[in-house]
């Protein structure tokens, strides 16, 4: 197949550096091979080369070409066994069109007032569990607080025992699938073995389950839920229906709330956690941010927050330098696809390359610097900025995302004295699919401003 040059080392090599060392690998691949080259890696026990690319031209005609005549789902095959065959990340086509259109509105407009309160409540309530002189590893506190936001806007009832519960089980689940064991097993076929409890597939059979059956208790409160005594997604989702005047079946929904919990808890949290760092690394920024945050006076509402320019720059710049995740979604040509000078056959991997986009300094000057005024002196393109993706594949919860950032990083920098006694840098650590800072990076807390 006519392929782009790439990495000649064996794909565990490729693998290694792409697992390990990702925004190191893909540096190397792009000042050796340019644009546009061909990484092989092995996901889902299948070797499988992936073409990356970072031109804006190039992530342009992909991104805009005709998506009935692209796949993805195929790409998430290690995800299917827990996301389930109906989740928007495995699912394409008909399926795939017909649950977007049904959950994307629950995650913009007017709900979105609504979870930032709740946001802003779970910030504080979290917060005020650290003491005067204490520290906090900056990853693990963000990632407790988005699990629980993000319980509690899929599913609500943030006190019942099964909420909580969920919580609890969810991030254990999620700790152990990003560790080594979790990725082997959901990557391995061969160990897919259940060899008792203790085993890697026994844990993993076993915990499903239980998650499991507290989401289908949940599906079944929301279900006998009048839609305006409740908020979550869930319940609206379960009184939702098509154009046909079909709703979800009970499998559909639980599909679904597993996919939103997992893609929108640790994205945010890297995001926030990488806010964090940057911030404090330039004490200026930080004094700009608490001014403006300030200006709002006592108790602004959370969408006066999330229209201020220099926390929207902040984020934005974040996203830009540390994008959560460093790839789209593949996509899969069905016939024949030209882009540069390649044709490419049907099923080739296509990846547009976030990371490497976001750091073309003909884009944008200086790209390794934090400069979130670049954010306020222009705009970027969808092609030459996208750290939500695009097409029909878009994040359907980027505006939910960047609501959340804000709420979280403005609660923090007005209510709380936090400081880091130490400004050295720190490298990128990869947690599963999102790249975050080391959970060896903490802030102190002084107590509150
Ligand atoms: C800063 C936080 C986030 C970032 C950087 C992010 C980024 C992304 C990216 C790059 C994609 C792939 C888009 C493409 O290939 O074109 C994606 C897809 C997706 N995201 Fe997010 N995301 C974030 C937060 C969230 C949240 C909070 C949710 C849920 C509430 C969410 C739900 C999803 C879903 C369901 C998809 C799959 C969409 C589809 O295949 O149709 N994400 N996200």
């Amino acid at each position: 197949m006519n392929l782009p040059p790439g990495p000649k080392s064996h794909w565990l090599v490729q693998y290694r550096g792409w697992a390990q060392r990702p925004l190191e690998f893909l540096d190397e691949c792009q000042s050796r091979y340019g644009d546009i080259f061909t990484i092989k890696i092995a996901e889902g026990g299948r070797h499988r080369p992936m073409v990356l690319f970072s031109d804006p031209a190039m992530v342009k005609q992909l991104l805009t070409a005709d998506v009935k005549n692209f796949e993805s789902g195929e790409g998430h095959d290690s995800m299917r066994s827990y996301v389930g065959e109906n989740s928007l990340l495995v699912s394409d086509g008909g399926l795939h069109r017909k649950h977007r259109n049904m959950i994307k509105p629950q995650f913009y407009g007017e709900h979105l007032l609504v979870y930032g309160e709740r946001m802003r409540n779970l910030c504080d309530e979290e917060m005020a569990g650290y003491k005067h002189g204490g520290s906090f590893s900056v990853r693990q506190f963000m990632q407790r607080l988005s699990m629980r936001i993000i319980v509690d806007t899929v599913v609500g009832a943030k006190d019942s025992a099964e909420t909580q519960e969920l919580e609890v089980r969810f991030a254990r689940f999620m700790d152990w699938l990003t560790a080594m064991p979790g990725h082997l097993a959901t990557n391995v076929p061969a160990i897919q073995i259940p060899l008792g409890p203790l085993s890697p597939w026994g844990y993993y059979l076993r915990e499903t389950a239980a998650i499991d059956t507290l989401i289908y208790k949940s599906i079944a409160h929301a279900k006998k839920a009048q839609l305006d005594e409740r908020y979550d997604v869930l319940t609206m989702l379960a009184h939702a229906t098509d154009q046909e005047g079909i709703g979800f079946t009970d499998k559909e929904l639980r599909d679904e709330v597993v996919t939103l919990l997992i893609a929108g808890h640790e994205t945010v949290a890297a995001a926030m956690s990488w806010a964090l760092y940057y911030i404090h690394r330039h004490p200026e920024v930080k004094e700009k941010l608490i001014a403006e945050i300030e200006s709002l006076g006592e108790n602004p509402d959370s969408n006066s927050i999330y229209k201020l320019p220099y926390l929207t720059a902040v984020c934005d710049e974040t996203l830009r330098l540390r994008p959560s995740l460093i790839v789209a979604f593949t996509r899969m040509p069905k016939e024949k696809f030209s882009l540069d000078k390649f044709e490419f056959e049907p099923r080739t991997n296509l990846m547009p390359c976030i990371y490497l986009t976001h750091h073309r300094p003909s884009i944008f000057p200086a790209p390794r610097e934090f400069r979130p005024e670049r954010f306020l002196e222009r705009q970027y393109s969808p092609y030459e900025y996208f750290p939500f993706g695009g097409s029909n594949r878009r994040c359907i919860g980027a505006a939910y995302a960047q609501y959340e950032m804000k709420i979280v990083l403005a609660t923090i920098l007005r209510n709380w004295k936090i400081a880091r006694k130490n400004l050295t840098s720190v490298n990128a650590r990869r947690r599963g699919i999102t790249i975050t800072p080391p959970d060896s990076f903490k802030l102190e807390v002084f107590g509150r401003r």
